[in-house]
């Protein structure tokens, strides 16, 4: 059986998800942002995460020859960051606006949680790639996470 694109976005955005803004610094030095949402952790030893990227992504060219990442777990009153970086023009973080981890990634400041990978493997996933990064520096703060859910930002209860 195959499913159409409206019964797939329907029934996976039943599915509640964190909102990461993934860094990369481009060939150009410079530091590129996208908001992700296909973020998970996927090996505790070794410590590993995974994020899926549209091959037509702006940051999918620049991905390719990445050797890190940096991923900020969005906190709840950042919902106008993960608007920003999802649009599509040209989404530079300010060096105001962020924190570097050790290896030199921008991570936004006032997220929930900052982490910091080596990208150590790269998997087709029909139209996007499965980058796969093992984690080489972690933080978590008291923040409340930002979640997306059919379609809409929402905020946990608390
Ligand atoms: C909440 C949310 C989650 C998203 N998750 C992903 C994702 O996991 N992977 C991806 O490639 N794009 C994801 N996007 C889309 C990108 O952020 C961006 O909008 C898309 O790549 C189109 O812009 P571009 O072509 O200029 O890069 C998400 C967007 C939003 C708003």
């Amino acid at each position: 059986m195959s499913i159409d694109a409206e019964t797939f976005r329907q029934v996976l955005g039943a599915v509640p998800t964190a909102v990461t803004v993934l860094t990369i610094v481009d060939p150009s030095g410079a530091d590129r942002a996208m908001t992700v949402g296909a973020f998970a952790s996927l090996s505790l030893d070794p410590p590993l995460v995974l994020a899926c990227i549209g091959n037509d992504a702006m940051l999918a060219g620049a991905m390719r020859s990445a050797t890190r990442f940096g991923v900020s777990v969005l906190a709840d009153d950042q919902e106008p960051m993960s608007r920003r970086f999802a649009a599509r023009t040209l989404r530079d973080v300010a060096a105001s606006e962020c924190l570097r981890g050790p290896a030199g990634s921008a991570l936004l400041d006032g997220a929930s949680a900052h982490i910091e990978c080596r990208i150590v493997a790269r998997h087709p996933g029909g139209d996007h790639t499965i980058v796969v990064g093992e984690i080489e520096y972690a933080a978590a703060f008291e923040r409340p996470p930002l979640v997306h859910h059919r379609g809409t930002y929402s905020r946990l209860a608390t």
